[in-house]
């Protein structure tokens, strides 16, 4: 019996694989210029080196950031969304965690050139094509996929409405809007929510505390 529980231990201690997004993603409208948001990767980040201090795998796809690769964690470097995509879709198999902590670029220029266009060539007008919703096109049977909401009004029921329509096991929502705790910040204030509409609030802390709760809380599921 005893040696029967071992064994359970341990399988509840093997490491498990993480696929993170982080950062924004660019689209181009031209080689120079494109359009993006102000996300600095700092939460993605965290979350992948959390992880790897835990002795899990971490594959982190990141879109153009300037900071560092956390030891221990493979990086793989996109642009675009599109890009994004194709390297999550590349990277998960069933057992895989995926965490969707990017801000991606909800749309992109129709047109995009190769090239510098001159001021005169560029358009008065860009027309705008939706982007694919990463974490809603990954169905990989086995994947468990944990999603961020950054908010600036209707925070919980925004959240609430994404955790439900992308499939997710839980989200994480936090207002961008509060001084101190948005995009590019070193500290965060989120609530989980799950499925079944529970909620729960975690306190203001560092976005490296966040991140431990955050791998300490999937880590329970397994
Ligand atoms: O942009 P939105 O608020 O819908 O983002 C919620 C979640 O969905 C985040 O986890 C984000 O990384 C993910 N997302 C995505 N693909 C998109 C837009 C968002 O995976 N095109």
């Amino acid at each position: 019996m005893l040696g029967v529980l071992q064994d359970e231990s341990e399988v509840r201690r093997r490491a498990m694989r993480f696929v993170i997004t982080a950062g924004p993603t660019r689209e181009h409208i031209d080689a120079v210029r494109f359009l993006s948001n102000p996300s600095t990767g700092k939460m993605g980040f965290a979350i992948a080196e959390a992880a790897a201090k835990r002795g899990h795998e971490v594959v982190l796809i990141a879109g153009p950031v300037v900071l560092k690769t956390p030891a221990g964690v493979r990086r793989v470097d996109v642009v675009s969304a599109r890009e994004m995509l194709k390297a999550v879709c590349a990277e998960c198999r069933p057992g895989t965690v995926l965490a969707g902590v990017a801000a991606v670029a909800d749309f992109r220029p129709k047109i995009s050139a190769k090239r510098k266009l001159h001021k005169g060539e560029m358009p008065g007008a860009i027309e705008l094509v939706h982007n694919p919703d990463i974490l809603a096109s990954v169905k990989t049977k086995g994947v468990v996929k944990v999603g961020f909401a950054a908010e600036t009004d209707d925070v919980l029921a925004s959240a609430a409405d994404k955790c439900r329509r992308k499939n997710l096991r839980m989200i994480v929502a936090n207002d961008v809007s509060r001084r101190g705790i948005g995009f590019g910040a070193d500290d965060n204030e989120v609530a989980f929510l799950f499925p079944d509409g529970a909620v729960e609030r975690l306190p203001k802390m560092t976005k490296r505390a966040v991140a431990r709760r955050i791998v300490e809380r999937i880590e329970s599921w397994f």
